[in-house]
């Protein structure tokens, strides 16, 4: 969630720190906050509410009134709030009460109140409502004058996910840092005449610029970091020497290419997403996943396929699972990836789990994938975020190759990874030999040209949608139905219009509607059916009259070819005729694009919605 940077080196830190946030807004940005040694060892704070536009400019009004900030050693953080409302005294960095400890954070310490309540015992005053600030006044209260020492006898007494940066008062060179659960990183900047300075971050994109290799830190270790290097220590206080990962791109600043939002870039990208993410599995010959062939040794020994993930993955997940059931017979689901974590599920080496994540840091997912693993299920990860926790873990991966992903609402991530989804579930059927040599090339080719048709799919529905947009947009309620893989699509759209425009929005299986929500349609509430699939056409075309009867505001995305195209709707969408096992994926764009239009008429924050934010690394 809160994005994390920390700078030690020889530049003047606040832009270096500044830069960073830019790059971790995504992760929350209801408040923001840096912290620096000036010049002369002091401490610098400032923390403002709002975006962190509102935090450059307190910092300059700070600085015209006198503020030194200009100090080579600090650290910086974005917060999506969760313990204490968004306001500056609740922003991070957070101090100790004699101002020892200095801390940002990024998960949840779930005892933080047995912890307030003691220090506020021994005279503690705290200044928020925070969980954070408990660990800078515990570190505090347990100062040993050795801050490394101090984290090792503090920390076991946190319970709950962390990645920390600390500064400590008397040594203004130093970033300490630790992790559990929660994922941190750092970075060397390495010159010609060594390092020069060295960078931590809760995500690689705040480090990519400044090098491809980064140090992921594990569960319970902690760091040292200074200008002239890093160390990494175990919390029985041996050195960790930690090997880099090294990623394959640069990063370069998030650009909107003349486009007002990255949302709508990242929608028209989608074309392109598809064809990089599926070059590599669509060979001459066939089919081939890479990594993902480990995962299907021994097919028939595959007795069960869980798609586990959340948001938007997990409407992925269910486009895999019925596809897979369709296509190989083996018994298949979607699970959130929160809800399933809870249970105790059952699984074994013929349980195929596939995990499903743009960011690779979702925790719930993160968790799911262990609990999968501790219970010898096959892991396979569907990931967009090269080298993260999910990667890492999952051991083999298909990457979707969406590329940097910059808006909140995910569109190309999800995309991408449906197309990985419809080509394992292709592959598994081949390799067990549940799909003949006509369905397999016929089911290729039209995966080959999947690409093309999602940029006519983008170009023939933009003007209608838009239409729709313009009638919906003051709409309080509306329902999204379909059935099968047309209900999967339907879920996907009502998810993206909520996030953005704050429409309340239902999916439904069409059959359900008349189990208790049709009572809520009434003259004028838009309904909007997905109807692509032949077989189930005639059944959902029954489910919108019902609702047409009711007086609903019926649209329809549908496909060419389906016979039931007469539908009861007048205003409809004919997406262009692709393999129905791959329309959900078509469908996705005309819905991305409504849910865009009504949340621009509303003059909603489209790249950043309310309460929402990208990596949600808290449970
Ligand atoms: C957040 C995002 C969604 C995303 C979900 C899962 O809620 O806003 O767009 O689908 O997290 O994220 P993941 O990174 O695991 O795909």
């Amino acid at each position: 969630m809160c994005g994390i940077i920390g700078y030690a080196g020889r530049d003047e830190a606040a832009p270096v720190l500044l830069d960073g946030l830019e790059r971790l807004e995504y992760r929350g940005y209801d408040s923001a906050g840096l912290a620096l040694f000036d010049r002369g060892g002091a401490l610098a704070l400032v923390r403002a509410s709002g975006k962190l536009a509102a935090l450059r400019g307190r910092l300059l009004e700070e600085m015209e009134q006198g503020l030194d900030a200009h100090g080579t050693v600090g650290l910086g953080h974005t917060r999506w709030a969760t313990h204490g409302a968004p306001t500056e005294p609740n922003a991070h960095p957070h101090r100790s009460m004699r101002g020892t400890y200095t801390v940002v954070h990024n998960g949840i310490i779930e005892n933080y109140a047995v912890l307030r309540r003691e220090l506020e015992g021994k005279g503690v005053v705290f200044a928020s409502e925070t969980d954070t600030e408990v660990i800078a006044q515990l570190l505090e209260q347990t100062d040993t004058g050795s801050p490394l020492e101090t984290l090792r006898k503090a920390l076991p007494r946190l319970e709950g996910s962390y990645a920390l940066g600390v500064l400590y008062h008397t040594d203004p060179e130093t970033v300490y840092c630790a992790r559990r659960q929660s994922p941190l990183l750092a970075a060397k900047i390495e010159t010609d005449e060594g390092t020069a300075g060295t960078l931590l971050a809760s995500d690689a994109a705040a480090l990519l610029p400044y090098s491809r290799e980064v140090y992921r830190l594990e569960d319970g270790e902690l760091g040292a970091l200074r200008a002239d290097g890093m160390r990494f220590y175990g919390m029985d206080g041996t050195e960790h020497f930690l090997q880099p990962m090294v990623f394959s791109r640069h990063v370069t600043a998030a650009d909107k290419g003349g486009y007002v939002h990255f949302m709508r870039k990242e929608i028209d990208e989608q074309p392109e997403a598809l064809r990089r993410t599926l070059a590599p599995l669509l060979q001459k010959d066939g089919l081939f996943l890479g990594q993902g062939e480990a995962a299907l040794r021994d097919p028939d020994g595959i007795r069960r396929v869980l798609f586990l993930g959340c948001g938007s993955a997990y409407h992925a997940g269910l486009v895999g699972a019925a596809l897979m059931e369709k296509l190989t017979g083996i018994p298949s689901a979607a699970e959130l990836a929160s809800e399933f974590r809870g249970r105790k599920p059952r699984l074994d080496r013929h349980c195929l789990a596939v995990v499903i994540s743009q960011s690779g840091e979702t925790a719930d997912t993160l968790a799911a994938l262990r609990i999968a693993k501790e219970q010898g299920a096959r892991v396979l990860g569907v990931v967009n975020v090269e080298g993260s926790s999910i990667a890492q873990e999952s051991g083999c991966v298909i990457p979707t190759q969406a590329g940097l992903e910059v808006a909140v609402a995910t569109t190309k991530a999800y995309s991408t990874q449906l197309s990985v989804l419809y080509a394992l579930a292709t592959r598994l059927a081949e390799l067990r030999g549940d799909a003949g040599p006509g369905f397999l090339r016929e089911f290729t080719q039209a995966l080959r040209r999947l690409p093309g048709q999602a940029a006519a799919a983008l170009h023939t529905s933009e003007g209608t949608v838009r239409d729709w947009a313009a009638e919906c947009q003051q709409a309080q309620h509306t329902y999204f139905l379909g059935r099968q893989l047309d209900y999967c699509a339907a879920a996907e759209a009502a998810l993206k219009l909520k996030e953005i425009s704050y429409i309340h929005a239902e999916a439904y299986p069409a059959g359900e509607l008349k189990h208790g929500t049709i009572s809520l349609i009434e003259p004028g509430t838009p309904v909007l059916a997905v109807c692509c699939q032949p077989e189930v056409a005639a059944k959902t075309r029954s489910n919108m009259e019902e609702a047409h009867a009711r007086g609903a505001a019926l649209y329809c995305i549908t496909a060419e070819g389906i016979p039931h195209a007469a539908l009861a709707a007048e205003r409809r969408l004919v997406l262009p005729g692709t393999h129905a096992l791959l329309t959900a994926s078509l469908a996705a764009l005309p819905a991305q694009l409504f849910a865009y239009h009504c949340a621009a008429l509303k003059k909603c924050d489209i790249d950043q919605p309310r309460s929402l934010a990208k990596s949600v690394t808290v449970e």
